[in-house]
């Protein structure tokens, strides 16, 4: 299994603050099921350039791969990018995509989006270059207009939960039940920290066991795999 959505790189948003914490946070994902993990630090178009993001993304990346061992997950760069207006026209957006894929991690507004949100998202989708996964839909999906809901449902745009809705007993019926349906293709823990939201994926993994069985799991990550290897 993939986790496709993390902060797992020391120091560079408010995940992992240092390269121990990112090693151990590695170690339990591995000790969940996890053999590849997309680092998705988050990207704030107001606060930084692309350019600066990755030089700092990359010197993150150079000082944790010191600390690797051949037991930990493999890593893939990736970003968390949070939508805000002009983001449709945004040149390079490609380079924030997960490498080596046209795959884009977008963090939607939680609320209900406004015309021209609904506007600029379409634009975006459009722009052909780019497959849209959507960043922890069960935070702002269930906001949105049935039409809008049934529109996204409808497209090819991935939806990407956090393995945190299998794991609490609230959401978990709900979280097998939209799996099952094919209304979420993504798994994600999302994790920021050993203490502060901690990876709970492997919970998830269990849970989806129990309800599907194996050959599920092993077509789910199967597709997984698929994603990434499919070169843009
Ligand atoms: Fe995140």
């Amino acid at each position: 299994m993939i986790d496709f959505h993390s902060h797992i790189l020391p120091r560079m948003d408010d995940g992992s603050q240092s390269i121990e914490e990112s090693v151990a946070l590695l170690r339990l994902l591995a000790e969940q099921g996890i053999k590849k993990v997309v680092a998705t630090p988050h990207f704030y178009a107001d606060d930084e350039s692309v350019e600066a993001f990755l030089k700092r993304r990359k010197a993150t990346y150079e000082k944790l791969k010191q600390a690797y061992s051949s037991d930990l997950p493999a890593l893939v760069l990736g970003a968390e990018v949070r939508y805000y207006q002009g983001i449709s026209r945004m040149e390079d957006l490609k380079a924030l995509c997960i490498e080596g894929t046209n795959l884009l991690l977008l963090e939607m507004p939680t609320s209900r989006w406004t015309d021209y949100t609904l506007r600029e998202f379409q634009e975006l989708c459009c722009r052909g270059n780019l497959q849209i996964i959507l960043a922890h839909v069960e935070r702002y999906l269930g906001m949105q207009s049935r039409a809008v809901r049934d529109q996204l449902e409808q497209s090819d745009i991935l939806m990407q939960v956090n393995a945190d809705l299998f794991a609490s007993v609230a959401s978990r019926r709900k979280a097998l039940k939209l799996l099952g349906e094919q209304r979420i293709h993504l798994i994600g823990s999302d994790c920021h920290g050993l203490t502060y939201r901690p990876p709970q994926i492997g919970k998830a993994i269990r849970y989806i066991r129990k309800k599907f069985g194996e050959e599920f799991l092993e077509a789910f990550a199967e597709f997984e795999e698929n994603l990434l290897d499919h070169k843009a």
